[in-house]
């Protein structure tokens, strides 16, 4: 089956067709009439092990505006609280015959490992610090609807590198579509040979966001710092935040970005959140609607018995 479980590997085409079905399904969802059937009679299960508002909720309305059959699975009441291991739920939710399930997990590589036991395709809604290929697909649309491009432009993604599955996902799709990456975050939430990303690395944060396009703001992910260095929020927003202050060193037309959920004050000022010419935050969520009725459809035209998106090329 295809998956969807990751950026990297995607061919620069392949994230370009996801981007441009992906532009149908916002005009369907501006319009009055948010339908179309081609997923009837589809069961879509997303399996959320991990918390989540946006990803969940706009997987479901994805699924829904495709007609599909979506079921939410509830971990907190499901039996994996009486012992039952992932690859057992993995082999009972398989059993039910879904047509795609959808897996957020706090373990990197455990969607993979889920994918390879079950029938049908599975999308990563996130695992541990590895990918959530749909956000970057979701940034990269953002970028593409609001600056016109994608190459050439100068990226700044800023704050705890280290733990964000967000920056992985965007460091190999900035790169396959020639964006100008910078990844800026302090030395102890810096990955170790970042650069084998094709990023260039800044502990400054001014020095990061000179002259920058777009600016990418991430969370300081307090639930994966089990015994690290945290900084205290007063010092992070003083060396780390983005200020309106801090703005002015970017470029005239900089696009502020921030997959959510934000820390106001820690990691982003709300003047800079709330500031609608400059701020895309909301139109993030927007786009991850209509590129996750796109990854839907397009990973399901096989079982469907339509042409597969390879034999478009
Ligand atoms: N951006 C994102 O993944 O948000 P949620 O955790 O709310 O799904």
């Amino acid at each position: 089956h295809a998956h969807l479980l990751g950026i990297e590997g995607l061919k620069p085409w392949e994230i370009g067709f996801l981007l441009s079905e992906a532009e149908h399904w916002v005009e369907l969802s501006r319009s009055a009439h948010k339908r179309d059937e081609r997923l009837a009679s589809l069961t879509q299960i997303n399996a959320f092990f991990e918390n989540s508002t946006r990803t969940l909720l706009s997987f479901e309305i994805a699924g829904k505006r495709l007609g599909a059959d979506v079921v939410n699975m509830s971990v907190q009441s499901s039996s994996m609280k009486k012992g039952e291991t992932l690859l057992d739920t993995a082999l009972t939710l398989n059993a039910m015959h879904p047509d795609v399930i959808v897996i957020r997990h706090d373990a990197s590589g455990a969607v993979a490992l889920i994918a390879s036991k079950v029938d049908c395709p599975v999308l990563n809604a996130g695992d541990g610090r590895h990918e959530h290929p749909t956000q970057a697909l979701l940034d990269a649309l953002t970028i593409r609807r609001r600056k016109g491009r994608i190459e050439g432009l100068k990226v700044a993604i800023c704050g705890d590198i280290l733990h964000s599955r967000v920056a992985r996902s965007n460091f190999h799709l900035l790169a396959a579509l020639g964006a100008e990456v910078r990844a800026v975050a302090p030395p102890t939430l810096m990955p170790a040979g970042i650069e084998r990303f094709g990023v260039t690395a800044f502990t400054d944060m001014d020095a990061g966001l000179e002259g920058a396009d777009v600016i990418m703001m991430l969370r300081l992910q307090r639930e994966r710092m089990a015994g690290a260095y945290l900084p205290s929020e007063r010092e992070y927003f003083h060396f780390y935040g983005l200020t309106a202050k801090r703005l002015a060193t970017a470029g005239d037309n900089v696009l502020v970005m921030h997959p959510g959920p934000m820390n106001r004050g820690v990691e982003i000022e709300s003047q800079v959140a709330d500031d609608i010419a400059r701020s895309a935050i909301t139109e993030q969520v927007e786009m991850g609607v209509a590129v996750r009725m796109a990854c839907l459809d397009v990973l399901t035209r096989a079982r469907r018995g339509v042409a597969d998106w390879e034999a478009r090329v």
